[in-house]
């Protein structure tokens, strides 16, 4: 697994981008750090899992804004962070995780809301990323993005990233953003 912050990097938030100032504030205010060890797709962790809908769902908010499109990108980052917040291994043999596909969202919410103020939006994201498996869809642009973002990440995790040569989730939202026309991140070198 990979993305753990130097603690150069810890100390100057202001160095960091978006996704890593929300992503760090997030781990050191309540358990996102605790998704590091929890796996979501081959052997990606939830952590990366969640960085690389956070950074897609950013890239397609880039795009929409250049559009003209108004986008919460503060609601939509933590929203995206915290999309798979349920803090277990779904992997794991109990049996209340048979049904994890349906249920993981309002796990997701619960957890979430026991450890952070959260906005309208971000309920939403956290709630809805499921459509349409979980036959509720979302109701803000900002839930929208991080279902449609979510998707694609978790496509590109289960079969792409197994194929010969490709790498694991940082290229899924590489690829989104190179797709939307947002250049690499000088930090992360993604
Ligand atoms: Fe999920
Ligand atoms: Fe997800």
């Amino acid at each position: 697994m990979t993305d753990v912050l130097t603690s150069d990097e810890r100390c100057d938030r202001s160095a960091l981008d978006e996704v890593e100032r929300a992503a760090l504030a997030l781990e050191c205010d309540g358990r996102l750090g605790l998704t590091r060890g929890f796996i979501q797709h081959g052997t990606v962790s939830v952590y990366e899992h969640v960085r690389s809908v956070a950074r897609a769902s950013s890239a397609i908010a880039s795009a929409l804004e250049r559009a003209g499109v108004r986008v919460d990108r503060a609601s939509l980052i933590r929203g995206a962070l915290l999309h798979d917040y349920f803090l277990y291994d779904w992997h794991d043999a109990d049996p209340s995780h048979r049904l994890h596909g349906f249920t993981h969202p309002s796990c997701a919410l619960t957890r979430a809301e026991e450890d952070f103020e959260l906005t309208e939006r971000e309920r939403n994201i956290i709630a809805r990323h499921m459509f349409p498996l979980v036959p509720v869809p979302p109701t803000c642009r900002e839930a929208w993005i991080v279902c449609m973002a979510d998707k694609w990440c978790a496509l590109y995790e289960t079969v792409a990233a197994r194929l010969p040569g490709k790498g694991a989730s940082v290229s899924a939202s590489r690829h989104v953003r190179t797709r939307m026309g947002v250049e690499a991140d000088s930090m992360t070198g993604e």
